[in-house]
């Protein structure tokens, strides 16, 4: 396939899972809007349609909670296919969602569709700057542990399946979970997806929230699962400095915002694992390191935090796969290259490394584009791929790779490389 036939291809994926302000991440495997993967969603519309970016951003903040947080799915219009559904999570927001949160990119997103048309941006950005500021003044005041972010479901990281959650799932028995049918595996090979030990767990997480009707503080007491995370950490952390630049454009008061970028950086220190030599995940429950060198450790850059013991460590990893950057260390006993989030390289992942990277000079941060250019050419639009060789793994005709496509990796936005 030719260059451009490849951008075509992208844009068509787009257009094909557009539900009209909203885009699904693949049909089949996940039927709704979830989260982070519209805010990618965005910016690849960003490339072509700048309008259609502000409607995704804008749908998104639509389905915020009084509480400020903003789900991880919304449940436009029910799907029977997909597991667990509205019912299951029994959310009462002003669209029926999930009762989790997922990583706040979206402020980052916007700034980036922001740049890429400021006059449009200035109206369209304008409403929602204060759903933004509220959405992580959620986070800083529900879900911080010594200044990191933490999650209380896995799905929350985004990472369903990492170790990073291993020593915290462990903790949970999930006892009186009751029978259910799983949706996922009649999608995608079960071999590509967590484990029935990992689903009943999630499950139970979800019933638990319901039970509590997702009350912040009867969480934060009763919740067995709160793990501080990399992903939430450096994610929210972005998200807050790229807020903060456009309130200043806005002329909006940006000091509360500066607070929360001293106090996560702060938190940043906290996710240090000197034993290691990597950011880690850190069960706040016990204070046990995962033990993970996982994608998200990588995302430091991005956050603006340069760790010099991370340059040998990103060497170390990118020295084991053909296509990096894995989601595990495949030195790691865990490491399985096709399973979710335990091995398996993500596009969107690496876009985000490899742009924290080219921001602090590094020229890894090109040579990830050009290898994750290469991984979706010759191996398609793939939910995520196998390290080791690039083979396709979970859902195909993939939403965020096509936006990391339109408005990363592909070669035509290097002057000239058309
Ligand atoms: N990623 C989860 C799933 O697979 C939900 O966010 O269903």
């Amino acid at each position: 396939m030719t260059l451009s036939e490849m951008d075509a291809q992208a844009q068509n994926i787009l257009r094909t899972n557009d539900k009209g302000n909203y885009t699904v991440p693949t049909a089949g495997l996940y039927p709704y809007q979830w989260n982070w993967d519209s805010a990618f969603a965005a910016l690849g519309f960003a490339q072509f349609d700048i309008d259609r970016a502000w409607t995704e951003l804008e749908t998104l903040l639509s389905g915020q909670w009084d509480n400020g947080m903003v789900p991880h799915i919304l449940f436009h219009s029910e799907d029977p296919g997909y597991f667990p559904g509205p019912d299951v999570w029994g959310c009462n927001g002003p669209i029926p969602s999930s009762g989790i949160s997922q990583p706040p990119i979206a402020a980052t997103m916007a700034k980036r569709v922001f740049d890429q048309n400021p006059e449009v941006g200035i109206q369209r950005f304008a409403p929602l700057f204060k759903p933004l500021l509220r959405w992580h003044q959620w986070f800083m005041d529900w879900r911080l542990d010594q200044g990191a972010v933490c999650i209380t479901h896995p799905w929350e990281a985004g990472r369903d399946n990492a170790p990073d959650w291993d020593g915290a799932m462990a903790g949970i028995d999930p006892i009186g979970v009751g029978e259910y049918t799983r949706r996922d595996t009649a999608h995608v090979d079960s071999a590509m997806r967590p484990t029935q030990y990992d689903y009943d767990r999630y499950v139970w997480l979800v019933q638990l929230g319901k039970r509590l009707q997702w009350d912040d503080s009867a969480l934060l007491a009763q919740n067995p699962f709160r793990v501080a995370d990399p992903t939430m950490t450096f994610t929210l952390l972005r998200a807050q400095r790229d807020l903060a630049a456009l309130g200043d454009i806005l002329g909006e008061d940006v000091s509360a915002i500066r607070d929360a970028i001293a106090e996560l950086e702060a938190g940043v220190d906290t996710l240090w694992n000197s034993a290691l030599g990597a950011f880690d995940s850190r069960n706040t429950k016990t204070g046990e390191w995962s033990g993970s060198i996982s994608n998200a450790s990588f995302l430091c850059w991005y956050a603006g935090i340069d760790q010099p013991d991370m340059h040998n460590t990103l060497t170390d990893v990118l020295n084991e796969v053909q296509y990096g950057v894995p989601s595990l260390d495949p030195r790691s006993p865990k490491f399985d290259g096709k399973r979710y989030w335990r091995g398996p390289v993500w596009g969107i992942m690496n876009m985000l490394i490899a742009t924290g990277m080219t921001e602090h000079g590094m020229s890894e941060g090109d040579a990830l584009r050009r290898s994750t250019a290469k991984l979706i050419s010759d191996h398609g639009f793939s939910e995520y791929f196998d390290p080791r060789d690039g083979s396709p793994a979970g859902g195909q005709s993939f939403t965020w790779t096509a936006a990391i496509w339109l408005s990363w990796a592909t070669p035509s936005l290097i002057a000239g490389a058309n």
